[in-house]
């Protein structure tokens, strides 16, 4: 499956860049030959630079194919260039939310804002001392929201890449609208974080504890190690080609290892750039209007009905949300409706913890779905809901490294694409996967390598079995500290995210948009979202899998 990012004309661009790819790999190979350990699906290379301790790894695509639309994925997700890091500035010179603002615009053409109208807003951003920036690549939020009436919508950020941009919402409900505009981080911060993910991918660091008789021990593992004199145990999967390897236990076999688990957080970044990652100072923190935030908006003009084409997915009204995207999201709101939903399906949920919620949510909606104790991890599962007079099963498992967890039994870890491998499918069959919140601390080739795996699955399942479900939930933001900026922060999020939705554009699968879902909702951002946005997710999910039999679309 190609992703389709590339119009006729750019063919040559597209050929150009196989040669180039061709020439990396040729200069890979090169390395091969100099490094007997290194292979072609996994190549660590080594710095001669004593400072650089670390093991620069290249996390190469499975095919040139791959490769292709890899290079491609990382054009398109390309950031506005941000200032060299370390930063040879002070905080003074970096963006102030304090000192920016922002401007409603009036309507074009004059006249009172209509449902159906788009809203523009300007937004300036300052330094600490007040001096206007010049560049772009800051991070940026918007929103507009109607507290009263439970009604919200994201707004689309546009960098004007010198200093101001726009943010453009679709206006959907009557009455008053107030735009919120957040400074999530200032473009020095990225910088930061794209450089962490170059020189540290592991600064998140797992262990694995292995066991024979009465001897155990504890190694590190990883995507990638830092070579050392003690050998490798590795545990690359055969069938998808996705590394991981541990240090090799000095008295015990590589296959003695039974537990993977999170092993800590080693964060290398100087004091200056500590403060590039402040809450209330320059981490999602609110800028404010330079007038008026709101605006009042009247119903629309009969006839006219102009939803924004590349606008926002869905909006919240009074807490229902709408999708804007041809299909129109049903209530179910009885258990009794969810039941009548899924009777007679099997769902299976793959990711982590926050589609894990799915699982806690249906098995706590509905008295007759019973969990099903099978003695599993708690945060991993797997996990097994039945229900016997509706002949329902429901499944959670996790999807595997690189999964910040403890303890878990390494004989239970599978990756997604196995699973989706091992299926059969069919009308009765729904799979739902989330992939991203452990991801946020490698470059972003190994989270494509992820995916093109993913989805080289999922079109095998879809090949032989055309009426499976398939639906995906997005990533979403969450709350950040400084801990979780540097591991997760949002921007990688949403980098990910970008990459997700053009990995699967074009196949039958059907998205859950948890990113605007989030964003759209008053409830303050979270990794695990409260329960009204979670029941949102669910009518998503299950109108998904039973949509409204008469075609009622406006
Ligand atoms: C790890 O195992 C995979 C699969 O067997 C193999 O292709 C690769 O060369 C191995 N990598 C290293 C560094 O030994
Ligand atoms: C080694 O790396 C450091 C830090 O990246 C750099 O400043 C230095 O110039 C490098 N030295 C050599 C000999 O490449
Ligand atoms: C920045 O660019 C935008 C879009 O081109 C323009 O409207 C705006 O006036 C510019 N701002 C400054 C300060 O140059
Ligand atoms: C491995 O075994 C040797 C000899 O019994 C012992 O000295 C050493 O401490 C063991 N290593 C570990 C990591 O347990
Ligand atoms: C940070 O990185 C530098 C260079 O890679 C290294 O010398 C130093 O030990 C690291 N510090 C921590 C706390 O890991
Ligand atoms: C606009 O008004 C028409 C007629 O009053 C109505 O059918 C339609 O749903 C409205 N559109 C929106 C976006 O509210």
């Amino acid at each position: 499956m190609k992703v389709n990012i590339c119009a006729p004309k750019c063919r040559a661009i597209f050929l150009l860049l196989a040669v180039i790819v061709s020439i990396v790999i040729l200069h890979n190979m090169n390395d091969l030959k100099v490094r007997t350990w290194s292979s072609t699906i996994f190549t660590q290379r080594v710095s001669t630079n004593t400072s650089m301790h670390q093991a620069v790894c290249t996390y190469q695509p499975l095919s040139t194919e791959d490769a292709v639309e890899a290079s491609l994925l990382l054009d398109s997700i390309a950031w506005p260039e941000t200032p060299p890091s370390p930063a040879p500035v002070s905080l003074e010179q970096t963006s102030d939310p304090a000192h920016s603002t922002f401007t409603v615009l009036p309507r074009k053409g004059g006249g009172q804002w209509h449902v159906g109208d788009q809203l523009e807003v300007m937004i300036k951003i300052y330094d600490f001392k007040g001096s206007p920036r010049k560049s772009g690549g800051d991070f940026l939020i918007a929103r507009l929201h109607n507290q009263k009436l439970s009604a919200g919508v994201a707004g689309q950020v546009v960098d004007h890449l010198n200093g101001s941009y726009s943010a453009v919402f679709s206006l959907l409900w009557e009455g008053d609208a107030q735009v919120e505009v957040t400074l999530v981080h200032p473009s020095e911060a990225i910088t930061v974080l794209q450089r962490l993910n170059q020189e540290h991918p592991d600064r998140v660091y797992f262990k694995s504890l292995f066991r024979s008789g009465s001897e155990s021990e504890t190694t590190t593992c990883n995507v990638c190690l830092p070579p050392t004199q003690q050998p490798l145990c590795n545990y690359t999967d055969l069938h998808t080609g996705e590394p991981w390897f541990c240090y090799k236990p000095e008295n015990l076999s590589c296959d003695a290892r039974i537990t993977h688990a999170v092993g800590g957080y080693d964060l290398n970044i100087t004091s200056m750039e500590k403060k590039l990652f402040q809450s209330n100072v320059n981490m999602k923190v609110s800028i404010r209007a330079s007038e008026s935030a709101s605006v009042n908006v009247l119903p629309n003009k009969s006839g006219k009905n102009s939803i924004v084409k590349s606008g926002p997915s869905g909006y919240y009204y009074q807490g229902v949300w709408k999708s804007l995207g041809g299909t129109t999201v049903r209530q179910f709101k009885t258990p009794s409706d969810i039941t009548q939903c899924l009777k007679g399906k099997v769902v299976h949920v793959y990711g982590d913890s926050t589609i894990r919620q799915w699982f806690e949510y249906l098995t706590a909606e509905l008295p007759d779905l019973k969990e099903f104790n099978l003695h599993s991890q708690k945060q991993g599962g797997p996990f097994l809901a039945l229900d016997y007079t509706n002949n329902i099963m429901l499944t959670f498992r996790c999807h595997s490294t690189p999964l910040r967890i403890t303890d878990f039994p390494t004989r239970e870890l599978r990756y997604i694409a196995n699973e989706l491998d091992n299926l059969v499918g069919g009308a009765n069959t729904v799979v739902a996967f989330t992939i991203w919140a452990h991801f946020g601390n490698y470059p972003m080739e190994f989270y494509i390598r992820r995916l093109q795996n993913i989805r080289r699955a999922v079109v095998r399942l879809l090949d032989v079995a055309p009426d499976t479900r398939v639906i995906i939930r997005t990533g979403n933001p969450k709350e950040l500290n400084f801990m979780g900026a540097l591991t997760n922060s949002d921007w990688y999020s949403l980098q990910n995210d970008k990459v997700l939705r053009a990995m699967f554009k074009g196949l039958n699968v059907h998205l859950v948009d948890a990113w605007e879902m989030v964003l759209a909702h008053h409830l303050p951002h979270n990794l695990h979202p409260q329960p009204p946005i979670i029941k949102n997710m669910i009518d998503v999910l299950l109108t998904y899998i039973c949509p409204q039999k008469e075609t009622t679309e406006t």
